[in-house]
């Protein structure tokens, strides 16, 4: 005989009520305990079985709070059962208390060693089987919060020891990226405090000026770390304030103009005819712009042109995650292109990353941290605004750096 359930799953879940399933072959021991769970203060939901096996039909199906299971039974033996439930995944933390009407405490120590989380004996009395069912559903909710929490902790463990992982990493490729300077200016130092007598004052001069070349490279890259540091420790201070991004945008091209003129690239700038205000970090902002032409001049080789653009018409970018179209913010675009060796796809997935040093190369033997963009990404984003890159290997790049209008 087939026992339906008394209730679906969707009324189980939509009550918090708890949920009981009773197994017994016997309809009058069913029915008994039945009306006693459900005519009692927490008025549980019962579902019923007549033996094992659609026991743990139902049991799979429903994930009941709790089971109460008599021991002899046609089909499938409650002992069985409970094995049977114990040993699955989804089954496995409903607690059950087993029935049983024999005195032996064989009996009771075999269901308890199979996992059982209590027995009655029959007959049952109505104020222990309330408080042993409540005892046995309190139980198992808060070995619930405990697995729970046991995830959790287990969770966040990874993530810190991921964190640690990605701290060392780090820390291990910035000594190494100082330890080539370091041993320079060593090195150079050692030859002018050995030679001096022997040396003519121009060589001396020339090495100084490479002790010089790999002191800039070290203060750079600590400034870099400086800069990621505080970011990561959320020390990024905003002072904003209202200006002129053309104003600002110039003042870094124009730094610039001299270096490209090195390399033979030229440098072009355009910008409307209005003032654009725009309400931001004004020396942040110089250092990201500073950073996208920087990256464009040093990774084009010559003969070759650089064209900084600033439009009024931005509109963030629907791809951003807390955009849809129709609020889309007004924004200043700033695009950075040249027309250097542009990137893959690959590339461009690790762009904004730490110390992603790419297949581009310097074209003039400037130094390379790696850690420009993805200073530039953090900054732009601590100021509401928006960068991203536009490229097809071979076929130069775009950098577009969006920020919020001032409204
Ligand atoms: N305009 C560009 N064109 C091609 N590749 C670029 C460009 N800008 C950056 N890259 C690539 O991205 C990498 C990361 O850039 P960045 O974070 O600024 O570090 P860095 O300039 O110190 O190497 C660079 O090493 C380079 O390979
Ligand atoms: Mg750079």
């Amino acid at each position: 005989m087939n026992v339906k359930p008394s209730m679906t799953t969707t009324e189980h879940l939509s009550n918090q009520q708890r949920t009981i399933l009773v197994v017994d072959d016997e309809e009058k021991n069913r029915l008994a305990i039945s009306a006693v769970l459900r005519h009692a203060p927490e008025r549980y939901d019962v579902l019923t079985a007549p033996n094992g096996r659609d026991a743990c039909g139902i049991a799979e199906e429903y994930k009941p709070d709790l089971i109460i299971m008599d021991w002899v039974m046609p089909e499938m033996s409650g002992l069985e059962a409970l094995k049977f439930l114990k040993e699955r995944e989804e089954t496995r933390d409903i607690p059950i208390i087993m029935l049983t009407g024999f005195g032996s405490s064989k009996h009771v120590e075999s269901a308890l060693n199979a996992g059982a989380s209590d027995y009655l004996r029959i007959p049952v009395d109505k104020t222990e089987l309330l408080a042993r069912v409540r005892s046995a559903i309190a139980l198992s909710a808060s070995y619930v919060q405990i697995k729970e929490q046991s995830l959790r902790l287990e969770e966040q463990n990874r993530q810190l020891i991921a964190l640690n992982h990605e701290k060392n990493e780090f820390l291990g490729i910035a000594a190494h990226d100082l330890k080539n300077p370091l041993n320079n200016i060593s090195d150079l130092a050692r030859i002018i405090q050995t030679e001096i007598t022997s040396l003519p004052s121009e060589e001396v001069q020339d090495l100084a000026g490479l002790i010089r070349q790999s002191a800039t490279k070290m203060v750079e890259l600590v400034r870099n770390l400086l800069d990621v540091n505080a970011i990561e420790e959320g020390g990024i201070k905003l002072n904003s304030t209202l200006f002129d991004i053309c104003e600002t945008v110039n003042r870094v091209v124009e730094s610039y103009t001299q270096r490209a003129v090195q390399k033979n690239i030229l440098l072009h700038f355009s910008f409307p005819d209005e003032a654009l205000t725009v309400l931001a970090d004004e020396r942040l902002t110089e250092q990201v712009v500073e950073n996208l032409i920087s990256n464009a001049v040093k990774y084009s080789p010559p003969n070759k042109n650089v064209f900084v653009r600033i439009t009024n018409n931005g509109k963030e970018n629907a791809n951003s995650q807390n955009v849809q179209a129709a609020t889309a913010r007004a924004m200043v675009r700033i695009e950075v292109q040249d027309e250097g060796p542009g990137m893959s796809e690959e590339d461009k997935k690790k762009l904004f990353g730490k110390f992603s040093r790419l297949s581009a190369q310097p074209t003039g033997g400037e130094h390379s941290t790696g850690l420009g963009l993805s200073i530039v990404k953090n900054l732009v984003e601590v100021m509401n605004g928006e960068v991203w890159c536009e490229s097809v290997l071979g076929a130069g790049a775009t950098f577009i750096l969006q920020l919020p209008k001032r409204l």
